[in-house]
Order: structure tokens, then C-alpha cells, then sequence
């Protein structure tokens, strides 16, 4: 009987120390994962602009600077990435600065300025998410 208990206990603790194990790495860093997060909301806030066809010079020209000042944070989120996934954060980059600096006046203005950002943001998921 009371070795039962003590398997039992045993059991339970191992299960314990398990789950906030697993817990505590994966919350390791969350930087990485919060870096794309916050660039998938501005892009998502510039989306719904699009899609409600209301496309504010100086909201879009906000979203976009947010982005590249974003896109700045990748290299140092990512801190064992490659020197490829490096460049395309830097192309990245640079794509959103062209974009800000273009500042789309209306939603097909805004349209065609996220077309190369968002081929960016495609070949890295393609090759590294
Ligand atoms: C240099 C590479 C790179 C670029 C460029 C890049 N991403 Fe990511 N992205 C990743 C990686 C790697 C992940 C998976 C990391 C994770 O979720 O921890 C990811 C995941 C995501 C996610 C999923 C987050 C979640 O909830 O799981 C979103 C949203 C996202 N990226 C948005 C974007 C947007 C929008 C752009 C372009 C404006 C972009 N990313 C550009 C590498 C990149």
C-alpha cells in the first residue's frame, strides 16, 4: 500500500517538474516570436485599411515606419540565425524604409508600396519559419 502511494507521488511530482520544465523553455525567449507578432499586427492594421478603403496618408507612412523600426529588432531577436536569414531581414528593412519614404497617399498607392515587403516576408517563412 504504501509503496503504491510512493509510486504514485513519484509519478506525480515527475509530471510536475515535466510541464513547468517544458514551460520554462519554451518561454526561454520570447522575443523572436514577439517581433513577428508585432510586425503581423501592422501589417494586419494595414490590411484592414485596405479593406475598408480607407487609407490615411500618415497612418499608413506610422504603420509602415513601425514595421522597419521592427524589422531593425530581427537580427538581434533571432541572435543564432544565419547570415541569409540576416540579409533578408535587411532587405526587409529596406523595403519598408522605400515604402515609408513613398508615403501611398491612397489605398492603391498603399498596395503597390507593400507588394515588395510582402515578397520579403514570403521568402523568409518559405525558407526558415
Ligand atoms: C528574416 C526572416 C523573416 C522575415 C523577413 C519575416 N519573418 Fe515573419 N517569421 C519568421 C520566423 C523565423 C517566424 C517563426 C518564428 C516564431 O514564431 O517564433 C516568423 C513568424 C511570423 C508570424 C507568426 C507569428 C505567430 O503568431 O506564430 C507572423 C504573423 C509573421 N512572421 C509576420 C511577418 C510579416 C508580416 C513579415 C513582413 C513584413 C515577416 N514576418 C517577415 C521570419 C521572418
Amino acid at each position: 500500500m504504501r509503496a503504491a502511494l510512493l509510486i504514485v507521488l513519484g509519478l506525480a511530482i515527475g509530471i510536475i517538474g515535466t510541464v513547468f520544465t517544458m514551460r520554462a523553455l519554451s518561454e526561454r525567449n520570447p522575443l523572436p516570436h514577439a517581433v513577428m507578432v508585432t510586425m503581423g499586427f501592422h501589417r494586419h492594421q494595414l490590411q484592414q485599411a485596405v479593406k475598408g478603403q480607407h487609407c490615411d496618408a500618415a497612418a499608413s507612412v506610422a504603420q509602415l515606419q513601425h514595421m522597419q523600426f521592427t524589422a531593425g529588432d530581427i537580427a538581434a531577436a533571432f541572435p543564432d540565425a544565419p547570415q541569409p536569414f540576416l540579409d533578408l531581414a535587411g532587405h526587409l528593412r529596406s523595403a519598408l524604409q522605400s515604402a515609408a519614404q513613398a508615403a501611398p497617399a491612397d489605398c492603391p498607392a498603399l498596395v503597390a508600396a507593400l507588394k515588395p515587403v510582402d515578397q520579403v516576408c514570403k521568402e523568409c517563412h518559405q525558407q526558415y519559419r
